[in-house]
């Protein structure tokens, strides 16, 4: 019975972890959330969400935000991302790599739920909050 047993707990890495769609600073204009315990930002670009991983796709050093250029920037080899993940300058061959994602209502209804291409999702009305599945890894795309 041990392998119908779930291999993470909730809120630990490989696992999922819940967050209110109100508590990501989404409303601090162009800012990722970090989640450290996961290992994901929580990206908002729009009024569409994303879960980026926050190991750089280059050698695997972890990144961080550069607030003054609004962009993700690695202090390893200098790769660049915009906020979304898009690769924009560097060594690191493809964007930066997603988890999936559920965004359910106050219900427990799933209302939106990543593409395999781990695209951002348009938070829908009615939404609470969000399941990020960080044992289930998107990656991102290549550039060349
Ligand atoms: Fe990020 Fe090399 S590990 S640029």
């Amino acid at each position: 019975f041990l392998f119908a047993m779930p291999r993470f707990r909730e809120g630990e890495v490989g696992g999922r972890f819940t967050q209110q769609i109100g508590d990501f600073g989404l409303d601090t204009n162009g800012t990722p959330n970090a989640n450290n315990v996961g290992k994901f930002w929580m990206v908002k670009v729009g009024d569409s969400i994303n879960a980026i991983y926050k190991v750089c796709t280059h050698l695997g050093c972890l990144y961080g935000w550069n607030s003054n250029g609004k962009i993700f920037a690695c202090p390893c080899h200098g790769s660049q991302f915009q906020l979304d993940g898009t690769w924009i300058a560097g060594p690191a061959p493809r964007n930066l790599d997603r988890f999936k994602m559920q965004i359910l209502d106050a219900g427990g209804n799933v209302l939106a739920t990543s593409d395999d291409a781990g695209s951002m999702i348009k938070v829908p009305a009615g939404a609470d909050r969000v399941v990020v599945d960080t044992g289930a890894k998107i990656t991102g795309k290549a550039h060349f």
